[in-house]
């Protein structure tokens, strides 16, 4: 399936969207023609002033929805307030994640990350469906390189963006986009500039031996603009299921490939 697709006309929802890169895909869809975009995130004062700054420029097209994505009762509110007020729901970026793997965070932190995102992916399944009457559309989950990389002082954010990555593929295996009209993409940035990255030491888990995450100290961290770059290019380019890479301000690399070749020969070893 070649895809070809446009933020021109599209009605867009992203999570975690007031501050960091899901701000930045915000404004970057916004400024190639978006339709209509749904800032949603937990931070109401921010997101209320980045979405003013945003209609400032771009005609009334944001809309802000508070919504902390590790409550059902907020997901369902504001999902269903989004799809009233545009209608047609064509995007759903799955942004809104924590890096918090201490002993009083980390369950939070998986129902930010992962159950939030499954919430969201399965309301937007539903709705966009072209099988029930929907007019298919796109779904990005955010993962991580920390999805596919092993770090001993985050095993928990490390397991919540692996479960991101073998969801969305799981979900969108065939026939899922002949069924539906509906692209699963997964992003996995690196190390990018925002607040995320701060303060990192104070959010490890507590047992941690100290040395891989001291070797890892002053690793470059690449830019916004670099993971938003990826962002364009898998929405434009992406085949369903597909995966991507944005690490070190390279081009987004596809790392599809690789992980299904290294997933069929596991399979193979599951067979009688
Ligand atoms: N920055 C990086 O280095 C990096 C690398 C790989 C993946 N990611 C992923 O990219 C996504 C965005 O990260 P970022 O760097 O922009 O982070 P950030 O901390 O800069 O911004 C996160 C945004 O999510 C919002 N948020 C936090 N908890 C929320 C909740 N419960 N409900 C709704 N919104 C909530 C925050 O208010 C904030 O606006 C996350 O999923 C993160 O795991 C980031």
């Amino acid at each position: 399936m070649a895809a070809k697709w446009e933020p021109k006309n599209k009605n867009i929802l992203i999570t975690g969207a007031a501050s960091g890169l899901g701000a930045a895909y915000a404004e970057a869809l916004l400024n190639e023609g978006a339709k209509n975009i749904a800032v949603l995130d937990i931070d109401v004062k921010t997101g209320e002033n980045f979405v003013s700054k945003l209609n400032e420029t771009y005609n009334n097209k944001a809309i802000f929805i508070k919504c902390d994505v590790s409550k059902e009762e907020d997901i369902k509110n504001s999902f269903n307030n989004v799809l009233n007020k545009f209608k047609r729901i064509d995007l759903l970026i799955n942004n809104a994640g924590i890096m918090s793997d201490t002993d009083s965070m980390w369950r939070l932190a998986c129902d930010v990350n992962w159950e939030g995102l499954v919430s969201f992916t399965m309301k937007a399944v539903k709705h966009m469906r072209k099988d029930e009457g929907g007019d298919g559309g796109t779904i990005v989950n955010i993962s991580s390189t920390a999805g596919i990389c092993k770090l001993n002082f985050l095993p928990i954010y490390c397991g919540s963006k692996g479960a991101v990555l073998h969801f969305s593929q799981s979900l969108a295996s065939a026939p899922f986009y002949d069924n539906t009209g509906i692209r699963v993409l997964t992003l996995c940035p690196g190390p990018t500039a925002t607040k995320l990255m701060e303060g990192l030491d104070n959010r490890i888990v507590e047992t941690t031996d100290m040395n891989q995450l001291q070797s890892l100290n002053g690793i470059p961290v690449q830019s916004v603009e670099s993971a938003v770059a990826a962002m364009m290019k898998l929405l434009k380019d992406g085949d369903n299921g597909s995966i991507w890479l944005s690490a070190n301000d390279k081009p987004a690399l596809e790392l599809t490939p690789q992980i299904n070749k290294y997933l069929a020969e596991l399979e193979k070893l599951t067979l009688p």
